[in-house]
């Protein structure tokens, strides 16, 4: 008896084994059964979705059928049925054509999904359109690698997917990625590769850090000085120490046509874009083009700055000319971003200027405050005031870096978002027991700008230090928080900084695979996360990176070449 529980053991390990082989998926669902056979694709096969189902649903249905046309060659033959899927006379369910058949159970999460995979058929069911979405996602992840590339592959003849059982949700609502465009700009392209990235492993924040020091990226046409001056400066590198200024005319910025695509690009894979314009540090690039109005000494010469670091060079918070650019801004974006989120930075804003200008004294003395940090409070109460005038599909909130926490956060009411970076955990537990929502961001180890190795191979990166894949991985969100504490944490979020990145080839190479860890961390249940587990589920990431044309870092692909 017990050696045939000993044999049945091992065979049992034995089919674990194949079944880790054959099934790879980042994140890693959060219940998952795989069993033996496959639904191998046919040169046809039916989809067929309720006719109940939203525009958005059909859109995510026929964008599916016509990606996996385009990979595998594979007909997909779209149809809705009324009360029974494939009932007798279904023109595209005839019974020797195999079936993806989508149901609608209204009970399950907003993101939520199961997915059932036999022999036979493919039964996916979900409440929304983000369900049915991340379903299909998977499956395409399921499905060799050129299909979510988005390429043909020459090399596959056979299109199958595993038989599995899936039910599915995030951990987190907020899986995001922020991309620095301030420094260095990459252009359309370059984000939407980034997006599609993003999707792939089911995340939903694009959170895109377009105005900096060196650089304002999007065009506002009430101030068009932004674009004309704002956005190019006279030095592709960010100088430092002893790399200096090299005099290339360098620059770029989105058009408002261009915000568009690139917010109709992420909405097709349910991403929301979060627009940040960073005032009033972290903003000489807008000094420099009104300074009239934004710079504390109008009189002294201001250009878009060359260096890297925090520019002292700061909004005059004082002036209403000021306020007044920051809400014809806001206005801009609330048009530009139909989301509920805008981001007004508010990291590392130096006080000197402040300290040395007679109005800002003046005012800070109005307040009745000592503290100069609350005279940055006191311009985002005005920015909200202003969004709370607004009619209700204008309303937007607001979120900032964690520093804002170290001025009077009261007079800004409970309804704003804080981004915790330095000091996450701490400052992120801060927030949460002032009452606010909290996203966690943490410098270390989520900062994948830094370097992935300590390798003499490692390419300069920016920023000190050594993040690797696993010690990103390793992160665990909200540690030790207690229970009632628990729901004002949004989610998690990687951080992507630029000074020294100058090209999209290395932000890719940078980017990954470590994103893959942070998003598997936003949706993953904690129990269930095992670095050796997941290194060996992204060995196969490096076939999809390469069909996909983005760079990555090898390090931790054990098949793949890592002096290149
Ligand atoms: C930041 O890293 N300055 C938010």
């Amino acid at each position: 008896m017990r050696i045939k529980h000993f044999l049945l053991a091992l065979l049992c390990a034995a089919c674990s084994l194949v079944s880790a082989q054959q099934v790879a998926l980042i994140p890693q669902p959060a219940q998952m059964r795989v069993d033996n056979g496959y639904f191998v694709m046919q040169k046809k096969v039916a989809l067929c979705y309720p006719s109940g189902e939203s525009k958005e649903v059909k859109a995510v249905v026929t964008r599916f059928a016509d990606e996996v046309k385009k990979t595998t060659g594979v007909k997909v033959k779209t149809c809705i049925y009324r009360n029974t899927p494939c009932a007798k006379g279904m023109g595209c369910c005839k019974s020797d054509t195999r079936r993806i058949i989508l149901h609608t159970d209204k009970a399950l999460g907003d993101e939520a999904y199961k997915l059932s995979v036999s022999t036979e058929a493919i039964n996916i069911t979900a409440a929304q359109p983000a369900g049915f979405f991340y379903a299909l996602q998977t499956l395409k992840q399921l499905l060799p690698a050129n299909v979510m590339a988005g390429v043909k592959d020459a090399n596959v003849s056979e299109w199958r997917i595993p038989v599995i059982e899936i039910d599915d949700c995030p951990r987190f609502g907020w899986r995001g990625f922020m991309l620095d465009e301030g420094r260095h700009f990459y252009g359309k392209a370059e984000i939407k590769k980034v997006l599609d990235v993003m999707a792939a492993y089911k995340m939903n924040r694009f959170h895109w850090h377009l105005t900096e020091d060196q650089g304002w990226r999007i065009e506002i046409k009430k101030y068009p000085r932004l674009t004309e001056v704002g956005a190019w400066r006279d030095s592709k590198v960010c100088a430092w120490g002893d790399v200096k200024p090299d005099g290339i005319r360098y620059g770029g910025y989105y058009t408002k046509a261009d915000v568009r695509e690139i917010v109709a690009y992420a909405k097709e894979r349910f991403i929301e874009i979060i627009p940040e314009v960073d005032i009033p540090g972290h903003s000489q690039a807008a000094v420099a083009s009104y300074p009239e109005f934004l710079a504390c000494d109008p009189e002294a010469k201001h250009e878009v700055w060359l260096w890297q670091g925090v520019s002292a060079d700061v909004i005059n918070v004082s002036n209403p000319g000021a306020v007044q650019f920051a809400k014809d801004v806001i206005d801009e974006l609330t048009d530009l971003f139909p989301y509920q989120y805008i981001h007004l930075g508010g990291d590392e804003c130096p006080t000197h200027k402040w300290e040395h200008n007679a109005d800002c004294q003046a005012l800070l003395k109005q307040l009745g405050s000592n503290n100069y940090r609350d005279l940055q409070i006191n311009f985002y109460k005005q920015l909200k005031e202003h969004i709370a005038a607004k009619p209700a599909d204008k309303q937007r909130k607001l979120i900032f870096w964690n520093e804002v926490l170290h001025g009077n956060t009261k007079s800004l009411g409970q309804d704003i978002t804080i981004m915790a970076w330095i000091g996450a955990d701490g400052a992120a537990k801060d927030a949460a027991e002032r009452g606010f929502h909290t996203i966690l961001t943490p410098q270390i180890p989520y900062y994948i700008n830094r370097k992935q190795s300590n390798l003499p191979t490692e390419p300069h990166s920016q920023g000190y230090g050594t993040e690797t894949v696993e010690a990103v991985y390793n992160y665990v969100p909200m540690k030790n928080i207690p229970t009632e504490l628990q729901s004002k944490y949004l989610g998690v979020q990687a951080n992507f900084w630029t000074e020294w990145v100058v090209s999209a080839d290395h932000m890719q190479y940078l980017m990954l695979p470590r994103l893959a860890a942070v998003a598997e961390a936003g949706w993953t249940p904690q129990s269930l996360r095992d670095y050796k587990d997941f290194e060996q589920r992204l060995q196969g990431e490096a076939d999809y990176y390469r069909l996909k044309g983005v760079n990555y870092g090898k390090h931790v692909f054990r098949t793949v070449d890592t002096s290149k």
